[in-house]
């Protein structure tokens, strides 16, 4: 429905780079642009944007694309309208003609959805600017309140009449679909012919953004205390709107976080509203509940530094005790931010200007476990038994923090506040994280210890329709295990102490009329040997050769020396099996497969390929650690598929289910796993 000129220009005209960076906050590395892939649970960053081809690609998770398709697979958009969001973007025109009734038809549910409440936005919004009980009592109550007009403007604000049904009624007379209005949850009632009724009457509305800026729900709010009706009411959820996964406010301040390299959490709509209002933009609320998974991690691809904002009152320090736990998982750097007592960040952000207010947060934050830990440290003053519990509290927080840095900087702090050892409060931390790790449902952990080769083979053939893509098929089973962890100790003794996924920025200066650039490193990465050690436990994936299992342990150990030089110790290693196999792994030639050396159409020497591949490691370790893992989930699927026969043999219905249910967790991991690996480099270990 868009002609191919259109197109072609949308095309050329989307620069990868920035319709990427509206949603992921992006880093120049070298000619390329690396973020944290928004498609998959990203730690390191492994997502890369190329402007020079105009495309994007995750080498972790291999999702990427052109600037359409990112926005296809970001947005959950079909081509078509993936375009549109392309051309609004770039303001360029769209000549479409008038869709036929049959084609609104067809339109999919989602669509129309977004349609519908596109309409009620600015069926909203014209009220309260137009409608003479609009202006009176809603526009009048926001300029009471104090809201400027480019602020009501900005936030798309509005106003629901009174009537029970004054935007139900307008609504079907235009032509949209009674369906849609119940599934929005714009309007309610319908159930055997009942009268349907408008959800928000007589109430201020707050659209709710996406990311993309898309209207997903409505809150609306009473203007008069009324004991019978509930301050907020709001859109329920729907096939659009998953509360957990959206925030208040962050259309609006996804740049500004970026920009300012952090975010402020505040609870209501009305505090984002006041703040901005005030100059401060990098702020999203939660909406009153606690923090979601899904909520951080959509911050966490801006920043990683969090500042949250609360009532210096008792029930604001809860709150600010509550959910944040979340935050130090999802690696988040948390500071605490109470404001005096009686006063909410809207309340305050009145009587602020920006520079006010950075003032006060400047003067007045805290680390988040600094703050826990004297809070507590005040309430359980001399009493011995509540003591105990505190510093058992602290530590259950600070074992959350996933960076083993960051850690031990706050087991440092605390135990110097809570005057205790150390040591001992090292020790507690790691029990606790050994626990949570135990307790943590990762679907990779229970694999059978040693599953017969024949269990593998049959799995080979059921599996075949989806490896033939992919070809990671194993052929010789028993020898595949330890190629993999052979040439991950090889990578270990070879490179362990070499930083990878370090991030660099290019600062220029210009000095004597000559532009200076210096690159600055602004994430330290992680040597090899942490990577490798922190994506193996992760999934509970043990190293089976002995010889090879102590290399690695040793080389762990060791590594928490920065001066530690692998290949020399192993070398020089007391027992002589390792220092055999070290010599021969250091002194062995490349890895490169002949694909991959002949596609750079070079010759090779050994100097060259130790380069490219020194040069590579982020590419290929993490390769070999998935098809480890992969080998893994395969073995299990054997196993669980002989379980199933065993179950049927015996007519054990319950047992058979249970075992599906089991055997489809695991193919949806194998998917996952085989996918990462399609994508990658080619190598022969
Ligand atoms: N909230 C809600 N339903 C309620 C009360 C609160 O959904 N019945 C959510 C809203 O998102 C609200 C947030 O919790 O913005 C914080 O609640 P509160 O502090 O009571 O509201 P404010 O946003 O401060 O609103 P106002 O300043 O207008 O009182
Ligand atoms: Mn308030």
């Amino acid at each position: 429905m868009i002609d191919k000129a259109t197109i072609d220009r949308i095309q050329d005209t989307a620069q990868i780079v920035e319709v990427v960076s509206d949603f992921v906050r992006l880093r120049k590395r070298g000619v390329n642009f690396l973020g944290l892939c928004p498609f998959h649970d990203d730690r390191t960053p492994s997502f890369s944007v190329s402007p020079a081809k105009n495309i994007c690609k995750c080498f972790s998770c291999g999702e990427g694309g052109t600037p359409v398709h990112f926005i296809m697979k970001h947005e959950q958009l079909t081509y078509y309208e993936a375009l549109k969001f392309l051309a609004k973007k770039y303001n360029i025109e769209v000549h479409e003609r008038e869709q036929t009734d049959e084609e609104k038809i067809l339109e999919s549910e989602r669509e129309s959805m977004f349609i519908l409440n596109e309409y009620a936005r600015t069926y909203f919004k014209d009220l309260l600017h137009n409608n003479p009980e609009g202006k009176s009592i809603g526009l009048t109550y926001f300029k009471e309140r104090g809201f400027r007009d480019d602020i009501i403007q900005k936030f798309e604000l509005g106003y629901a009449l009174e009537n029970r049904s004054a935007l139900s009624s307008q609504a079907i007379q235009l032509g949209y679909k009674k369906d849609f209005l119940i599934k929005t949850g714009l309007v309610a009632g319908g159930e055997n012919n009942s009268p349907l009724y408008d959800r928000f009457r007589g109430r201020v509305i707050f659209p709710v953004h996406t990311l993309s800026g898309k209207v997903v729900a409505f809150g609306g709010r009473i203007l008069r205390k009324a004991d019978n009706l509930a301050k907020y009411v709001n859109s329920p959820e729907s096939e659009i709107y998953s509360k957990s996964r959206e925030l208040y406010g962050i259309y609006f301040a996804k740049r500004a976080i970026v920009k300012e390299d952090r975010c402020f959490m505040v609870e209501g709509y009305t505090d984002v509203l006041s703040m901005h209002q005030a100059g401060i933009e990098n702020v999203v609320s939660s909406s009153g509940t606690a923090l979601t998974t899904g909520q951080i991690r959509l911050i966490r691809r801006f920043t990683e530094n969090m500042t949250v904002l609360y009532d210096g009152d008792a029930a604001g320090i809860s709150a600010a005790l509550r959910g944040i736990d979340l935050l130090l998982e999802e690696g988040l750097n948390v500071k605490v931010v109470l404001l005096p007592k009686g006063e909410d960040p809207d309340s305050f952000a009145r009587k602020q200007n920006a520079e006010g207010f950075n003032q006060f947060i400047a003067e007045n934050e805290v680390d988040f476990i600094r703050f826990k830990t004297q809070l507590l440290l005040e309430e359980t003053k001399d009493d011995p038994v509540k003591r105990a519990g505190l510093i058992s509290n602290i530590v259950q927080s600070i074992a959350l923090i996933p960076d083993g840095i960051k850690r031990s900087v706050y087991v440092k702090d605390s135990a110097t506040l809570l005057e205790i050892n150390e040591k001992l409060l090292i020790q507690e931390v790691n029990k606790i994280r050994m626990r949570n790790y135990d307790q943590r449902q990762r679907p990779l952990r229970a694999r059978p210890s040693s599953p017969s080769q024949k269990d593998s083979q049959q799995q080979d053939k059921s599996a075949g329709k989806t490896n033939t893509e992919t070809k990671v098929v194993p052929t010789r089973l028993k020898s595949q295990i330890d190629m993999y962890e052979r040439a991950i100790i090889r990578y270990i003794v070879r490179y362990g102490m070499t930083p990878i996924f370090q991030r660099f920025e290019t600062k220029k200066e210009i000095k004597n009329k000559e532009t200076i650039e210096t690159k600055i490193l602004v994430e330290e990465g992680s040597t090899v040997i942490e990577f490798i050690h922190f994506d193996l436990e992760r999934d509970n994936i043990k190293i089976t050769n002995p010889l090879y299992q102590q290399i690695f342990e040793e080389a762990f150990k060791g590594s928490e020396d920065k001066d530690f030089q692998p290949s020399k110790y192993f070398i020089s290693h007391s027992d002589s099996e390792i220092s055999k196999l070290a010599t021969e792994m250091v002194s062995d030639r490349y890895q490169l497969s002949k694909i991959h050396a002949k596609s750079l159409g070079e010759e090779f020497n050994d100097e060259k390929s130790r380069l490219l591949e020194e040069n590579l490691l982020e590419d290929f370790i993490p390769r070999v650690t998935t098809e480890l893992k992969n080998y893994y989930v395969i073995q299990q699927i054997a196993s669980v598929m002989k379980k199933i026969k065993e179950a049927q043999a015996k007519d054990d219905f319950e047992t058979t289910l249970k075992l599906l249910e089991e055997k489809k967790k695991l193919e949806e991991i194998k998917k996952v796993l085989a996918k990462m690996l399609g994508e990658q480099v080619i190598i022969r270990y």
